[in-house]
């Protein structure tokens, strides 16, 4: 541990965005709406030496993500740089452009795991919310290649008020593809989602009907699949403890190298990311401002401050209370206790009656340079 860092855990795990590139649209996607161009993205060897700083600094997890990951053509040569140094790697991709060989490839250089995106149980439900034909078909094509070679997947289900009621049939997906886990994704309204909110937002009674499914699954599947699901934001009680703490457990690193505390920490001004190609990791986890901002209880205001919960739920997400309170401070206003909660409520109940369309995730919608 580092001089005068003793308080500060060490993180367990690292997102690593390897790219924005990607062939999928999701309108739900948690990259920034601003995407960073390829020739902005690290390169082998930087992301190489972030791997290895990652694992002097006690990182056990890496999550090689994007966009989709697989679109650098170095993917198993970080691979194996994450397995020399003694990183779980994680792949998480919308497996619609990586055939048997590549999968192949990259468990011969030390991959460990497979999380696969699926936008609905049917070709005509999952094509139209990714934005691309024969996705589906592909995914299932991976999902099955992943099972040949023995890999754990998990099945990662984004849910929202087009496939809501499809939670079933997406459990079902995921028993039948030999997923061990599946993970019942509520959409986080952060980047392209909070953009698409309208579009996107189901309503109470569709949220229960689908918990009730979840619940149910559980008990009969209990032993076979791991199901993961929580009340979404707009609906809960009380916050979920995003990141599992502002920067307690987790890092992101950009495709640029910029290093957040979450995925959308850059909405919040006044905030300075540092990058790995300035500074070590472990530099900025233990001595960045940004992510000592939020860490811990010292900057709670009330109500969380004297809450018997802030410890459990860290005050819930910071970029949150920025887009709801303006103060990225504030409560996060998905607790019941924050006096924007009843707003929030309302505007969650409003967005499910829009019927808007989506604007998908693309670098023109973005319109980056
Ligand atoms: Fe969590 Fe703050 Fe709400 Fe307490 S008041 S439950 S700490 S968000
Ligand atoms: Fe930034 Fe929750 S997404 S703290």
């Amino acid at each position: 541990m580092n001089e005068g860092t003793q308080d500060i855990p060490a993180p367990l795990g690292l997102l690593a965005e390897l790219t924005h590139r990607c062939p999928l649209q999701c309108p739900y996607c948690s990259n920034p709406v601003n995407l960073e161009r390829r020739s902005g993205e690290l390169d082998t060897a930087e992301w190489k030496r972030v791997f290895g700083e990652a694992a002097d600094l006690g990182v056990l997890h890496v999550h090689l993500s994007g966009g989709e990951p697989t679109a650098r053509p170095d993917l198993e040569d970080l691979v194996a740089e994450c397995r020399e140094v003694g990183l779980y790697s994680n792949l998480i991709t919308a497996g619609v452009s990586t055939d048997e060989e590549r999968l192949e490839r990259l468990v011969e250089a030390g991959l460990d795991h497979v999380q696969l995106s699926m936008q609905g149980p049917d070709a005509q439900i999952n094509d139209f919310v990714a934005g691309m034909r024969g996705a589906y078909e592909k995914k299932l094509r991976t999902a099955k290649a992943v099972g040949r070679l023995g890999l754990p997947l998990t099945l990662n289900a984004v849910i929202h008020r087009h496939n809501i009621a499809r939670v079933g049939e997406m459990i079902d997906l995921a028993l039948a593809l030999g997923a061990r886990r599946v993970e019942i994704a509520h959409v986080q309204y952060y980047g392209w989602a909070l953009r698409n909110r309208a579009s996107l937002m189901p309503n109470r009674a569709q949220i229960n009907a689908a918990m009730q499914v979840v619940e149910s699954a559980r008990e009969d599947l209990k032993g076979r699949l791991v199901i993961d699901a929580v009340v979404p934001d707009y609906y809960a009680r009380f916050p979920k403890p995003c990141m599992g703490g502002w920067g307690r457990q987790s890092l992101n690193v950009t495709p640029n190298g910029k290093v957040l505390p979450c995925h959308a920490a850059e909405t919040i001004a006044g905030l300075t990311f540092e990058t790995v190609r300035e500074q070590s990791l472990a530099d900025i986890w233990y001595r960045s401002e940004a992510f000592n901002r939020f860490r811990g209880t010292d900057w709670m205001p009330e109500p969380c401050r004297s809450c018997e919960r802030k410890e459990i739920d860290w005050g819930g997400c910071r970029c949150q209370a920025l887009a709801f309170a303006g103060d990225a401070s504030a409560t996060d206003p998905a607790c019941h206790r924050s006096p924007l909660h009843g707003h929030m409520l309302a505007v969650a109940e409003a967005d499910a009656k829009e019927e808007e369309a989506f604007v998908y995730r693309s670098f023109a919608n973005a319109g980056a340079p």
